[in-house]
C-alpha cells in the first residue's frame, strides 16, 4: 500500500470515528426527544375522557370551533356528546388538527357523519368552496391498544404511542399524495383538498343530505361502459401514474353523477413496491368478478392484457402533483 493510501485510510478511520461519535450523540438526542414526547403524550392521555376540555388553555380554541363542530357534536357544552364516538374520533390532537384546518379555511363546519370504517370516520363538512368530505383517521385502534399494554411501562420502549401516531399521520399523507397523483392523470377520484396530521379533506361526493352510494349498492343498467372505464382506470394508474390501487373493490368505488369514482387509496403503492404486481392481479380479478356478476363475458387473462397493453397515447397529465 502506498503512503497516501495509508493517509487516506487513516483519515477515513478518524472520520468514521468522528461520525460514530456524532451518531451516538444523535441517538442520545433522539432517545431524549422520544422520552420527552412520550411523556408529553402520556400527560395528555392521563387526563381521561373529556375532562381536559375544561382546561383554560383550550378555551379560545373551543370558543372558536364550537360553532363549526355543532353539526356533529351537538349544541351546548361538550360533555353530552356521544362518548364512544367522541373518544374514538375527537381526541385532543385531532381537535387541534380540525382547528388548524378551520383556521386555514379548508373546513368551516363539520356537519354530519357519513360513514365509519375500520380505520376512519368520514364526515360531511363545509369549506370555503362548498361541501367537503373529512376523513378522520383513528389514532388508536383495538390491535394497537392490545399490544401496547405489554409495552407501556417498560422503560426500554418509550415513545411508542407517539410513534404510532406518527405512523397514522404518514398513512394519511400517503392517501393524500396518492389521490393527488391519480387526479393528476385525470382519473376519477375525489379531488384532494388538504391534510393535517390524521385529518384528510377531499371533494365530497353526494347530495346535500346523503353521500353517493357505493358501486356494490347500485344496480348498474349498462355495465359494459362502466367495466371499460374501470379497466382504463387501472391501466392509466399502472402505465401512466405507475401506481396500483391495492383494494379495488365495489366497496371502494362510489357511484356518483352516473359514473364510478374510486376512493380509499391509502394502501395504493407505486410500481416499484415488491407486491405491486400481486396487488394489480388482485385488483383486476375483483373487477372481472364484478363484471361477471353483472352479466359481462370477460376473462382475467384478457383483462390483464388490456391493463398492461392498452393504448393510452390519448391520456396526458392534467395538473401539477
Ligand atoms: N369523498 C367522499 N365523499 C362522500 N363520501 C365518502 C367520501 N369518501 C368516503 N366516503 C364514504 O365513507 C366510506 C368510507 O370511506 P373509505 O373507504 O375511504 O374509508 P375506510 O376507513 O378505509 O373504510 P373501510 O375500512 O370501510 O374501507 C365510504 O364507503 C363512503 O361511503
Ligand atoms: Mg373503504
Amino acid at each position: 500500500m502506498r503512503n497516501n493510501d495509508w493517509d487516506e485510510d487513516l483519515s477515513k478511520n478518524t472520520k468514521q470515528r468522528r461520525n460514530n461519535r456524532k451518531r451516538r450523540n444523535l441517538d442520545a438526542d433522539q432517545t431524549h426527544l422520544d422520552n420527552e414526547s412520550s411523556k408529553f403524550v402520556d400527560s395528555l392521555e392521563s387526563t381521561k375522557g373529556t375532562g381536559w376540555m375544561a382546561d383554560k388553555k383550550y378555551n379560545r380554541m373551543f370558543t372558536e370551533i364550537e360553532q363549526g363542530l355543532s353539526g356533529v357534536l351537538g349544541d351546548g357544552p361538550f360533555d353530552w356528546v356521544d362518548r364512544r364516538v367522541f373518544d374514538a374520533v375527537f381526541d385532543r390532537l385531532t381537535l387541534m388538527s380540525l382547528y388548524k384546518l378551520m383556521k386555514s379555511g379548508m373546513i368551516d363546519t363539520l356537519d354530519f357523519p357519513i360513514a365509519r370504517g375500520k380505520e376512519a370516520h368520514v364526515f360531511h363538512g363545509t369549506g370555503e368552496n362548498g361541501p367537503v368530505a373529512v376523513k378522520i383517521f383513528h389514532t388508536s385502534n383495538a390491535v394497537f391498544k392490545n399490544l401496547i399494554q405489554y409495552i407501556e411501562g417498560d422503560p426500554r420502549f418509550g415513545g411508542l404511542k407517539r410513534r404510532h401516531r406518527d405512523l397514522v399521520d404518514i398513512w394519511v399523507r400517503k392517501e393524500f399524495r396518492n389521490l393527488s397523483r391519480l387526479a393528476k392523470w385525470g382519473l376519477a377520484v375525489p379531488k384532494p383538498i388538504g391534510v393535517h396530521k390524521n385529518v384528510l379533506v377531499m371533494e365530497y361526493l353526494g347530495t346535500e343530505t346523503a353521500p353517493s352510494p357505493r358501486l356494490r349498492d347500485v344496480n348498474v343498467i349498462d355495465p359494459e361502459p362502466v367495466y371499460q372505464e374501470l379497466l382504463e382506470f387501472l391501466a392509466v394508474a399502472w402505465q401512466k401514474a405507475n401506481m396500483v390501487h391495492g383494494d379495488f373493490s365495489p366497496y371502494n368505488i362510489m357511484w356518483h353523477d352516473d359514473g364510478p369514482v374510486v376512493i380509499d387509496v391509502g394502501q395504493s403503492v407505486v410500481q416499484s413496491h415488491p407486491k405491486s404486481q400481486e396487488f394489480l392481479v388482485r385488483d383486476v380479478t375483483r373487477l372481472v368478478e364484478w363484471a361477471n356478476k353483472n352479466g359481462l363475458d370477460v376473462e382475467l387473462a384478457e383483462a390483464m392484457y388490456d391493463v398492461l397493453e392498452m393504448d393510452l397515447s390519448h391520456v396526458g397529465q392534467t395538473e401539477e402533483e
